[in-house]
C-alpha cells in the first residue's frame, strides 16, 4: 500500500467538536433564520404528532377495546387520522423549507468561494491542484449542505423525540421505563464503538476517492502521451492499485454500517422483550393496564431509532466540519493585496523602467539584478535560452507576483503602489501557451469588455486573423470555440490570442513568444500590419525568430536571469559577442 504523503494527510485529520468553525458556519445560515426556524417548528410539530400516536392507542385499548364499549369509538380513529395528517403535513413542510434553505446556503457559499478564488495570487495556484480546489467548490459544500438538512435540524428533532419519548414513558409507568434505561449503555457502548470506527473509514474512503479522482484527472488529460509511450498497462496498474484501496475502504465502512444497525435490532428486540415479560406480569397483577403495555412498545420500539440516527448524524456533522475546514482555509487565504493601490491614468505609450530587479519564485533567484528601460513608443526584444527569466520578467510587469526586490516603474510610478487592474488595464499580452475559453470567437476577442461594440474589432480581425484564417471560424463572429480551443491548431489560437491582446487598445504590448507556432509567412503579413501601430506603442517582445527581433529599437539579452548584453541589433552584432554567436548558431533566421 502506498504511504499517504503527509500533506495529503494534513487534510484528512479529524479534529473533533470544533464550535469556532460551527459558528462561522452559522453565519452562512442567519439571513435564512426565519426559513430555519419555520421548519423546526414543523419538525416539532410532527415529533409532537408521533409522540401521540403510541398515547391515542393506549386510549382506543384502555378505554373501548378492553371494556367493549364502542360508543364514539369514531372519535378515538378521526383523533389518530388527525395526528396522521399532520405529521405528514408538518414532514413535508419541514423537508421542502430545509431543503430550499440548504440550496440557498450552497449558492451563497458557491457564489463566495468563486469570487474570493478570483482574486487569489497566482502563487497560491502554483502550489495548489485544480482537482483540489474543483472538490471544495462543489463536494465539500454537498457535505456541508447536508449537515444543514439532514443534521442539525433533526438532531434537534432526535433529541425532542427522545426527551418526549423518556417523559411519556415515565409518565405511564416508571418501573417499566426504567428497564428502557437500563439497556441504554449497552446502546451508548454500540454507538460508540460504531462511531469510531467508521469515521476512521471514513477519512480513508475520502483519501482514496481523492487519490483515485486526480489520477483519473491526469490520465485523461495526458491520454495521448500515454497511448504513444504504449503505457497504458502501466497506467492501468496504478488505476487498479488506487481502485483497490478505495474499494477496500468501502468495503470495510459497508462491514460496519452492516454490523450496526442489525445489532442495534437486537438490542431492541431484548428491551421488547424485557418489556413483555415484566409489563405482562404488571398486567396479571393489575398494576398496569393493558393499553399501557401496548403504547410503551410502540414508544421503545420509536426510542432506538432516533438514537442509531443521532449516531450517524454525528459522523455527518463531524465530515461537514472537515469540509468547512478546507473551504475556509480556501477562503482565508489573503486576496491579492496588487489589486489594491492607486489608479494608474496614463493615455499615451508609457515608459516602462526596471531597477536592479532580482526576484525569486520560492528560494533559487531567477532574476538577478535586472535594470532596463523601455522608451514610450519603443520597442524592446528579450532573448535568452530557455528558463532564462523572460517569462519572469513579464510576470513582475504584470502584478503577478510582489516579492521582488528593486524597483519597476511605468512612467515613473512605482507599480508597487499602483492597483493591479489598472496596471493591466493598459497592457495587452500573448503568453506563449494561448489559452482560450470555450465560449464563441467573439466572447474570447472581447474578454473584459463589458461592452461588445466598445471598441472596432474589425479592423483587428482583417490585420491580425486575416480573412484567410477566419474562413476557418467559417466567418462567424460567434463560432463556438471548443474547451480550451483544442479542435484549433496552436497557430490559430495564437492568431486569436492576438487579437484578443489588442481588443483592449493597449499602449503596452507584451508578446511572449506569440508568434511561435504561426508559419513565417503569416507572421511576415502580421507583422507588416502591426509595424505602423506598433510604432505607436511601447512593446516588449520575447521571440526566437530573427526578423522579429532585428527590428526592436533595443535587445535585451538574459542568461541565467541575468542582462549579460543590451543594444541594437547592428551593434551587437558588431561586437560579434554572446548575441551574434546566439544569432549565427541558434535563433531561426526566417
Ligand atoms: N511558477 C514558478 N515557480 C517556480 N519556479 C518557476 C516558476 N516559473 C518559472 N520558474 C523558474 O524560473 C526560471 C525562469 O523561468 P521563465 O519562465 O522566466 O523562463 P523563460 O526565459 O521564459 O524560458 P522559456 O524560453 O522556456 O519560456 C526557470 O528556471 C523556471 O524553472
Ligand atoms: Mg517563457
Amino acid at each position: 500500500m502506498e504511504t499517504p504523503f503527509l500533506e495529503d494527510l494534513e487534510d484528512y485529520k479529524l479534529k473533533e467538536y470544533d464550535w469556532t468553525i460551527l459558528k462561522r458556519l452559522y453565519k452562512y445560515a442567519k439571513p435564512y433564520t426565519r426559513k430555519l426556524v419555520l421548519s423546526l417548528f414543523f419538525l416539532l410539530t410532527a415529533s409532537i404528532g408521533e409522540l401521540s400516536l403510541p398515547y391515542i392507542t393506549k386510549l382506543a385499548i384502555d378505554k373501548y377495546i378492553v371494556t367493549g364499549q364502542f360508543h364514539n369509538f369514531w372519535h378515538i380513529i378521526l383523533l389518530y387520522l388527525a395526528a396522521l395528517l399532520i405529521i405528514f403535513i408538518a414532514s413535508y413542510y419541514q423537508s421542502y423549507t430545509v431543503q430550499l434553505t440548504g440550496q440557498y446556503i450552497m449558492y451563497d457559499m458557491r457564489v463566495n468561494i468563486f469570487r474570493h478564488i478570483q482574486y487569489l495570487p497566482v502563487k497560491f495556484f502554483n502550489r495548489t491542484p485544480v482537482g483540489k480546489i474543483m472538490t471544495r467548490v462543489t463536494n465539500d459544500i454537498e457535505v456541508i449542505n447536508e449537515l444543514f438538512t439532514a443534521g442539525v435540524l433533526t438532531i434537534i428533532g432526535d433529541v425532542f423525540i427522545l426527551a418526549g419519548i423518556l417523559i411519556a414513558m415515565f409518565l405511564l409507568n416508571s418501573y417499566l421505563a426504567s428497564i428502557v434505561i437500563l439497556i441504554l449503555p449497552l446502546i451508548f457502548l454500540t454507538s460508540f464503538l460504531f462511531r469510531k470506527n467508521v469515521r476512521e473509514t471514513y477519512n480513508r474512503v475520502r483519501f482514496w476517492l481523492s487519490k483515485m479522482n486526480s489520477f483519473l484527472q491526469e490520465s485523461i488529460s495526458g491520454i495521448s502521451i500515454i497511448q504513444i509511450f504504449n503505457a497504458e498497462r502501466q497506467n492501468f496498474n496504478r488505476f487498479d492499485e488506487l481502485n483497490n484501496e478505495y474499494k477496500q475502504a468501502n468495503l470495510d465502512s459497508i462491514f460496519y454500517y452492516a454490523i450496526f444497525y442489525p445489532a442495534i435490532e437486537l438490542i431492541a428486540a431484548i428491551a421488547t422483550a424485557l418489556i413483555l415479560f415484566f409489563g405482562g406480569i404488571n398486567i396479571i397483577k393489575g398494576i398496569i393496564t393493558f393499553g399501557v403495555l401496548v403504547a410503551f412498545l410502540q414508544y421503545s420500539y420509536r426510542f432506538f431509532r432516533p438514537i442509531s440516527d443521532l449516531t450517524e448524524k454525528y459522523n455527518i456533522v463531524l465530515s461537514a466540519i472537515v469540509a468547512s475546514e478546507r473551504i475556509f482555509k480556501i477562503l482565508d487565504e489573503p486576496e491579492d493585496k496588487q489589486y489594491f493601490g492607486n489608479e494608474l491614468l496614463i493615455k499615451k505609450a508609457p515608459l516602462i523602467s526596471f531597477q536592479n530587479v532580482s526576484f525569486a519564485y520560492d528560494e533559487k533567484l531567477v532574476l538577478h539584478d535586472i535594470s532596463f528601460e523601455v522608451a514610450s513608443n519603443q520597442r524592446v526584444a528579450l532573448v535568452g535560452p530557455t528558463g532564462s527569466g523572460k517569462t519572469t520578467i513579464v510576470n513582475l510587469l504584470l502584478k503577478f507576483y510582489d516579492n521582488y526586490s528593486g524597483t519597476i516603474s511605468i512612467d515613473g510610478c512605482d507599480i508597487r503602489n499602483l492597483s493591479a487592474s489598472s496596471v493591466r488595464k493598459i497592457i495587452g499580452v500573448v503568453f506563449q501557451e494561448p489559452f482560450l475559453f470555450s465560449k464563441s470567437l467573439k466572447e474570447n476577442l472581447y474578454l473584459g469588455h463589458t461592452e461588445f461594440q466598445e471598441y472596432p474589432m474589425d479592423k483587428i480581425i482583417h490585420d491580425v486573423i486575416g480573412d484567410k484564417f477566419m474562413k476557418r471560424f467559417k466567418n462567424k463572429l460567434d463560432y463556438k470555440i471548443g474547451e480550451r480551443g483544442i479542435e484549433l491548431s496552436t497557430g490559430e489560437r495564437q492568431l486569436i490570442a492576438f487579437a484578443r491582446a489588442l481588443s483592449v487598445n493597449p499602449l503596452l504590448l507584451i508578446l511572449d513568444e506569440a508568434t511561435a507556432s504561426i508559419d513565417p509567412e503569416t507572421e511576415y503579413w502580421i507583422q507588416k500590419r502591426l509595424d505602423s501601430w506598433l510604432a505607436s506603442h511601447t512593446s516588449l517582445i520575447i521571440a526566437h525568430r530573427l526578423s522579429t527581433i532585428k527590428h526592436a529599437n533595443q535587445i535585451i539579452m538574459l542568461a541565467d536571469g541575468r542582462i549579460i548584453e543590451h543594444g541594437t541589433h547592428e551593434k551587437l552584432m558588431k561586437n560579434k559577442s554572446k548575441y551574434y554567436l546566439f544569432c549565427n548558431h541558434f535563433i531561426q533566421t526566417a
